[in-house]
């Protein structure tokens, strides 16, 4: 896993751009894989902010709560459309409102098939370790389903459902759907973040720590700030690793 110690959550956010702009040089027809919550808004507002044609892109959320009224503003898709230029891209979300939930998350997983697969995921992290909705205990093999909802991700997210009944289960990519990405960036930021950050990079692989199983993947990166990487043990080797790499790019 390649620890990327990041200036601030700023820094992170244009270093992750980066990446998918290099991407969509090579590939102008990507398939991402994109996140939601808070740490992604300053990714989609650096994604806003450079002139890259999505025209020829698809891209898969993670997830979607399930049960919520359409175009509740606390939904995934109504988040797509706030922050990431939805029409110009094909933008696909699990269906939470669909009828059959089984059937929509193995047609979930059929869409990412026909698509080819996904080039580049980009995750966030939960404070309990989630990736997606995958919460702690989670399958590492898991593929679309519905899942319910943790007690500590309720409560993070309480605040997008004032005034209804917030939602207790979503459909979501499994970690095996996640790990079959070609490629994998994570981003991290702030001291909520700073376990799940350690136990992902330095625990062991564990159903307890979801993103621990990105040990898993061939080539993961994780783009934190210092706030989140403040519990990691290995900082000293991260930095000097780091400044290895950047040389050998600027060679
Ligand atoms: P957050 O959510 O960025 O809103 O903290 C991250 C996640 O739960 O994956």
């Amino acid at each position: 896993m390649e620890i990327v110690l990041c200036r601030d959550v700023l820094d992170a956010a244009s270093r992750c751009a980066d990446i998918v702009e290099e991407l969509l040089q090579e590939k102008p027809d990507a398939v991402l894989g994109l996140p939601t919550g808070t740490t992604p808004l300053p990714f989609y507002e650096e994604l806003r902010s450079r002139s890259l044609s999505f025209a020829r892109v698809r891209s898969f959320n993670l997830d979607e709560y399930i049960g919520l009224p359409e175009g509740h503003p606390g939904s995934y898709t109504a988040y797509m459309a706030r922050n990431f230029d939805v029409n110009a891209c094909s933008v696909c979300l699990p269906d939470g409102r669909a009828e059959d939930l089984e059937k929509a998350a193995s047609a979930y997983e059929a869409l990412i098939q026909e698509a080819g697969g996904i080039d580049l995921q980009i995750l966030g992290i939960g404070r309990n370790g989630h990736i997606g909705f995958n919460e702690p205990g989670s399958s590492l093999k898991s593929r679309t389903r519905v899942k319910t909802l943790s007690e500590p991700t309720l409560k993070a997210n309480a605040s997008d459902f004032e005034g209804i009944e917030p939602p207790t289960m979503a459909l979501t990519m499994g970690i095996g759907t996640i790990l079959e990405a070609r490629r994998i960036v994570l981003l991290a930021a702030g001291a909520s973040k700073a376990i799940a950050v350690r136990d992902m990079a330095e625990g062991p692989l564990s159903a307890n720590c979801p993103a621990s199983a990105l040990q898993m993947h061939e080539k993961p990166v994780v783009f934190v700030d210092p706030e989140a990487a403040s519990q990691l043990a290995n900082t000293e080797y991260y930095q000097r690793s780091q400044a290895l790499q950047e040389k050998l790019k600027n060679a």
